[in-house]
C-alpha cells in the first residue's frame, strides 16, 4: 500500500538533483531548511512580505514561504549558498560587501537573490524592473486620494538629490 500523505520530487538546487520523499504540503522554504540543510534563506514573516525567504527558481524570485515544494518538481532552484560561481562572489553579493549592505544581516540572503532576480527582470523590461534614475520624470505614482505614495516617491527623491550633490 502505497504513503499518500508523501510525495516525490526531483529538485534541482544550486546545481545539485535531490529527489526528495516529502509531505506534500511542505513550504518550500522548509524543504531546502530541514531536508537540505540550506539555511541561508530565512523565515521571516512568514506571509510574503519580508521576502527574507527569497529563492530563484529558474531564475525568478519566489517566496519560499508561500510555495508548496511540489511545485517546483524538475525545476531549478537557487539559494544563496548557490550563486557565487567558481570561487567568486556574484555581483550583489559583492556589492553587499562592499558597501557594507547587511543591517543585521538576517534577510540579506533573500535580498541578494531578490536583486539577483530583479537585475534579470530589469534586463527582460518586466515592470518591476530597477528605475534607472528614481527622480526621472517617466516615474509614475499611482494615484492616491491621501497622497501617501506620493510623499513616499518625494521622500525618495530627496534623497536621491542628497545623494547626486554629494
Ligand atoms: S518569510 Fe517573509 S516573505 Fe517569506
Amino acid at each position: 500500500m502505497s504513503d499518500t500523505t508523501r510525495q516525490t520530487v526531483l529538485l534541482h538546487v544550486n546545481g545539485r538533483e535531490h529527489a526528495l520523499d516529502i509531505e506534500p504540503r511542505m513550504s518550500l522554504l522548509d524543504v531546502l531548511r530541514d531536508e537540505l540543510h540550506l539555511t541561508a534563506s530565512k523565515l521571516g514573516c512568514n506571509r510574503g512580505a519580508s521576502g527574507a525567504c527569497t529563492v530563484l527558481v529558474e531564475g525568478e524570485r519566489v517566496n519560499a514561504c508561500l510555495a508548496l515544494a511540489v511545485q517546483f518538481d524538475g525545476h531549478a532552484i537557487t539559494t544563496l549558498e548557490g550563486v557565487a560561481q567558481d570561487g567568486h562572489l556574484h555581483p550583489p553579493q559583492a556589492a553587499f560587501v562592499a558597501h557594507d549592505g547587511f543591517q543585521c544581516g538576517y534577510c540579506t540572503p533573500g535580498q541578494i537573490c531578490s536583486a539577483i532576480g530583479m537585475a534579470r527582470e530589469f534586463r527582460r523590461h518586466l515592470p518591476s524592473a530597477l528605475a534607472a534614475d528614481l527622480a526621472a520624470p517617466r516615474l509614475r505614482m499611482p494615484p492616491s486620494p491621501a497622497g501617501a505614495s506620493r510623499r513616499w516617491v518625494c521622500r525618495r527623491r530627496e534623497r536621491h538629490r542628497a545623494c547626486s550633490s554629494s
